[in-house]
């Protein structure tokens, strides 16, 4: 990868956000003819290139990108990097799945070497489909952990990746202890959490295949490292619910599992949130607590279909992810597509807009870097994508019918994949060989 000039602008259409659609119109930026002034990896400025492009110093280099929109980076809230082998097995629902190929498949990361192989081919990958930032699982492995940051800090990524912590109900080769999840989770925040771009997320895999002395440990990782973040899974599947109440006979709900051990608050990131009530809305948006919304991973294991009117009513954050390897694709714009499809399952609304928010801006604020990462406010990292309205006949032929800018959006979520992404950009240096 060269080293980007220190001051370089991008000549396109700009789309990016400063506010949730569907709260405030005017959070959407969009310039048809705009330009984008990057300076040592960061967002200097945008506007329009008639206003920007005459102050911009003599000789400062300027990539067209004219019939091209430029946006924010994807932001992938919830991705298990060592699943990317099993992608696409066919099979049976939630706890059958990770039965027959999680856990056979999560077993091999006990070798470093093949940790590092996967780690490169699933960064390839998100890079390919304009993913610039996600929340990653590794396996229960502290070395699966340790390759997945050194890869992503060899390409200067902001990633977020956590070791699983598991301890009981699972095969024996992948099972830790309290104890030593505890041990192995302080020494990779001490080694990982802010090195770089890197940052850690406590990793308790979900409450089936935890003891309470797990999860009390993992509410403690919380408490000792402000900043340190959490992901875990939640309320997917009726039979790992039903599971859940005869596990922890006391509790009133599965959040209220999460809740006891002081897992619910800021900085938490739950996988699925599909069977919720409005108990559970209200918790999770009183304490800041982030859904997030997986629709090919719900669609392809039978779980049941998110309420994204519901989640937002109740003042909810809500990210998107793709959960690969339960998800079907690493792209984000197909995870839309089926955003799209699980509303109209629910007959609730669904917009372009909605979708393209969510998987910009709404995902930096569920992670709470949204000071760092998700829009192109002077002083933001300089991760963006380049994308191609006309990238195959097909979207080319459908764009030409498009008037507005939901239209043209739309088009995209609904035919765009891997092929639409012409470039990554990470800190302003471009990451793909030209497509
Ligand atoms: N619940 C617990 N582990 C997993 C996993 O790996 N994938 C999904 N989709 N759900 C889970
Ligand atoms: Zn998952």
């Amino acid at each position: 990868m060269a080293a980007p000039a220190p001051l370089q602008a991008f000549r396109g259409e700009l789309l990016s956000f400063s506010n949730d659609p569907r709260k405030d119109a005017d959070g959407v930026h969009h310039i048809e003819d705009g330009l984008l002034v990057v300076a040592d990896g960061l967002i200097e400025r945008s506007g329009t290139a008639a206003e920007l492009l005459p102050t911009l110093p003599a000789g400062t280099p300027v990539t067209d990108c004219r019939g091209r929109l430029l946006m924010p980076g994807f932001i992938d809230a919830h991705i298990h990097y060592p699943q990317t082998d099993i992608i696409a097995s066919h099979g049976r629902q939630l706890l059958d799945w990770l039965n027959d190929y999680t856990f056979p498949a999560e077993a091999a990361f006990s070798s470093a070497a093949h940790g590092e192989a996967v780690a490169e081919f699933f960064l390839d990958e998100l890079l390919r489909n304009g993913t610039t930032t996600a929340a990653v699982y590794a396996t229960v492995h502290r070395q699966s952990a340790d390759a997945f940051f050194a890869a992503s800090e060899r390409r200067g990524l902001r990633m977020i990746c956590g070791k699983v912590m598991m301890d009981r109900n699972c095969p024996e080769f992948l099972r830790d202890t309290a104890a030593s999840s505890y041990e192995d989770s302080a020494a990779l925040i001490e080694r990982w959490h802010g090195r770089d771009r890197l940052l850690y997320a406590v990793t308790p895999r979900f409450a089936c295949t935890s003891t309470e002395e797990q999860l009390r440990f993992a509410g403690r990782l919380l408490d000792e490292h402000p900043g340190v973040l959490l992901q875990t899974h939640i309320a997917e599947n009726v039979d790992e619910i039903r599971w859940v109440a005869e596990l922890f006979p006391w509790s009133k709900s599965y959040l209220d599992v999460y809740d006891h051990f002081g897992l619910v608050r800021r900085g938490a990131l739950y996988g699925h949130c599909i069977h919720f009530d409005d108990i559970d809305w209200k918790r999770m948006a009183a304490t800041g607590t982030a859904a997030v919304h997986c629709p090919t991973s719900n669609l392809f294991l039978g779980s049941g279909l998110f309420d994204y009117d519901r989640a937002h009513a109740a003042g909810a954050a809500v990210a998107l992810a793709t959960d690969v390897g339960g998800g079907t694709s690493f792209s984000m714009l197909r995870t839309m597509h089926e955003a799209y499809k699980v509303a109209q399952m629910g007959r609730h609304t669904f917009t372009a807009l909605d979708a393209f928010y969510l998987a910009t801006l709404g995902g930096a604020r569920s992670l709470g870097l949204d000071d760092r990462i998700g829009s192109f406010a002077p002083g933001r990292e300089a991760d963006f994508i380049v994308l191609d309205p006309q990238a195959t006949p097909l979207l080319e032929r459908r764009m030409e019918r498009t008037r507005t800018l939901d239209e043209k959006l739309f088009v995209l979520m609904m035919l765009g994949d891997d092929r639409a992404v012409a470039q990554t950009y990470i800190g302003g240096a471009a990451a793909l060989s030209a497509r």
